[in-house]
């Protein structure tokens, strides 16, 4: 039996395969390499192709005799879903429904989902519980939680279970310096801050310098990728335990505000970080920090990484390592 991932060339995708192959499942991706690398997937097959595309998904799980779905795939820029929330709901939704049509045709009866702290909006209590009341302030946000929610109904009728994880900021590279983060364009703060730190990149724009938190900046919750796939790893055995459908949030339960974290960008590499006022981001909360201990306690969960120091120095170890990111 194996286990598909969907957006598996991708970041988070790409450090799970990374921890299921090292845990001897066989493994499946499927990426259409939109996002993903070629590079960052090694121990597994990779499938270039749409995993909206019915045709070629009920060809893999019949040939691979798939027995989990892990699902990555999707578009995740804030601000962008913001600009273009139809191409949010299409990927994100209209191809995931074709997705799990041929999940329930073909038996495939678990799926861990990857979700997002963007489900939850403007934060009322913080840490953020999981049963914290729902508002996104952006079409990714809400394509994730209307997902989660057909993810409910799918257990109830057709008896597919899934967990879904909300992660917070992942954040940081493998520690063994395999693999890291490479968005293109780049638009998360950490490898923006390291490019400024590593001369790639003059200075850093700092999202709005007026918002309601200590220092004005935004506050965030950085978890490392490699405990996310961790997560991952418990959600597959909870599965095969018989674990109802459920979801979780990921985060370290500490906000560092966006000149925090610059601070610290510097200290780790000990260069001088330039970063400017600019104007706020369409879609951004002001504060998104976890409340992680259902996960802990259900699950077992245990961050190796949780200190943001080491998120940086992982980080970085691969971004000096591979100054242009992947080569495909
Ligand atoms: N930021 C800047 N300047 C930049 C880039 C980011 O100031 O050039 C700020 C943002 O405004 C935000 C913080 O840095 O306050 C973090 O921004 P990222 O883009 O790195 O991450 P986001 O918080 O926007 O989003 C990430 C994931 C989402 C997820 C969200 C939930 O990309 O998928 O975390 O926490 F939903």
């Amino acid at each position: 039996m194996s286990i598909l991932v969907t957006g598996g060339a991708g970041y988070v995708g790409s450090h799970t395969v990374k921890r299921l192959v090292e845990s001897g499942e066989k493994v499946i991706v499927i990426d259409d390499l939109s996002a993903g690398h070629k590079g960052a997937v090694s121990g597994a097959e990779l499938v270039v192709g749409d995993f909206g595309d019915k045709d070629l998904m009920r060809n893999i799980i019949k040939s691979n005799d798939v027995e989990a779905v892990f699902h990555f795939a999707a578009f995740a820029s804030v601000d962008e879903s913001v600009r273009d929330p139809k191409k949010y709901y299409f990927n994100n939704i209209a191809n995931s429904l074709s997705m799990l049509e041929v999940m329930v045709e073909t038996g495939v009866d678990k799926m861990v989902f990857s979700s997002s702290a963007a489900t939850f909006g403007e934060p009322k209590i913080v840490p953020i519980p999981e049963d914290h009341p729902k508002d996104p302030t952006n079409p990714y946000g809400r394509s994730k939680l209307q997902l989660e929610e057909i993810l409910k109904e799918y257990e109830r009728a057709y008896g597919l279970r899934s967990i879904s994880l909300r992660y917070f900021n992942a954040s940081g590279a493998s520690p063994d310096g395999k693999i890291g983060e490479d968005h293109r364009p780049e638009h998360h703060i950490i490898p923006l801050v390291l490019d400024v730190a590593r001369g790639k990149r003059e200075k850093f724009f700092i999202f709005g310098t007026d918002w309601p938190t200590r220092d004005n900046t935004c506050v965030r919750d950085y978890v490392h990728v490699s405990d996310l796939a961790q997560a991952h790893t418990l959600a597959l055995d909870a599965l095969r335990d018989g674990h109802a459908t459920d979801v979780y949030n990921l985060g370290n339960g500490e906000g560092y505000t966006v000149k925090e974290l610059i601070a610290a960008a510097s200290k780790v590499t000990g260069k001088d970080i330039t970063a400017v006022p600019a104007p706020r981001r369409a879609g951004d909360p002001a504060v998104l920090v976890a409340g992680s201990e259902k996960i802990k306690k259900d699950l077992g969960w245990k961050p190796e990484y949780p200190e943001l120091e080491v998120i940086l120095k992982t980080a970085w170890n691969w971004h000096t390592n591979n100054p242009n990111g992947f080569d495909d």
